[in-house]
């Protein structure tokens, strides 16, 4: 089976599919990681992402994709770089790659590969912007998270605090601002929900009461 999670940043898509995942045993597909990493191989390359380019850094850039039950391994040029990927001036370079078409075509090209190799066994949850619209439209079951800009904006601040000690509320949130503009704004695949979808609000779920409910609506859908 395949679980669709689409939704901005900080909605609580990482956390809910890493746990759902979990909890059913199936495999786990960050989609974001992939644009993540074209934005990365354009910074260690010291490219601007503009059109003219992109071809240029994915001919130029190995990739290697491994799925697991609890992340997306992504390694670049020989060298796993699934922390580098987290950093903010690649969140931000993300959002400008993903909207290239020849970017996008690549990368949901991969997706689908490996939703092919993992929907029957164990099941796959997949975890992105357009996943219920674009890469898998036909997928068993479709979640599209939703959290007021200020709460994902306070989410990410609290991550940025762990991670790097300081990190200011005002700035993250103006970067989240720009960066929902950018993903539903675009002319391919524009993040939106899928008509088929269950919106969730997440502003006022504790995570346990979000995957507890989650969980339920796909244990109903597939009778397990
Ligand atoms: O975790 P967060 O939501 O902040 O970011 P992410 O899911 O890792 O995605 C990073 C960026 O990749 C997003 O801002 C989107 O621009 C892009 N993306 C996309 O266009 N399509 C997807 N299926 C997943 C991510």
């Amino acid at each position: 089976m395949i679980v669709a999670i689409d939704g901005p940043a900080g909605s609580g898509k990482s956390t809910t599919a890493c746990g759902i995942a979990r909890r059913l045993g199936f495999y786990l597909l960050e989609s974001g990681a992939m644009y993540r990493a074209v934005a990365l191989a354009c910074i260690r390359r010291g490219v601007d992402p503009v059109a003219a380019n992109i071809g240029y850094v994915l001919d130029d850039t190995k990739m290697v994709i491994e799925c697991t039950k609890r992340e997306l391994g992504v390694v670049l040029d020989g060298e796993d770089v699934s922390d580098a990927l987290r950093a903010p001036d690649v969140s931000r370079a993300a959002s400008v790659v993903a909207a290239f078409p020849t970017v996008r075509d690549r990368m949901v090209a991969r997706q689908r590969v490996l939703g092919e190799r993992y929907r029957d066994n164990p099941g796959l949850v997949v975890e992105g912007r357009d996943i219920g619209t674009v890469v898998y439209p036909d997928a068993d079951i479709k979640f599209y998270l939703t959290a007021p800009a200020d709460v994902r904006a306070r989410r990410r601040q609290a991550e940025l605090m762990d991670a790097e000690g300081f990190a200011a509320f005002r700035r993250v949130l103006r970067e989240i601002q720009a960066r929902d503009q950018r993903d539903k704004s675009r002319d391919h695949s524009p993040l939106k929900r899928a008509d088929d979808a269950f919106e969730i609000n997440t502003a006022d779920r504790t995570i346990t009461e979000q995957l507890d409910y989650i969980e339920r609506l796909i244990r109903e859908r597939i009778g397990m």
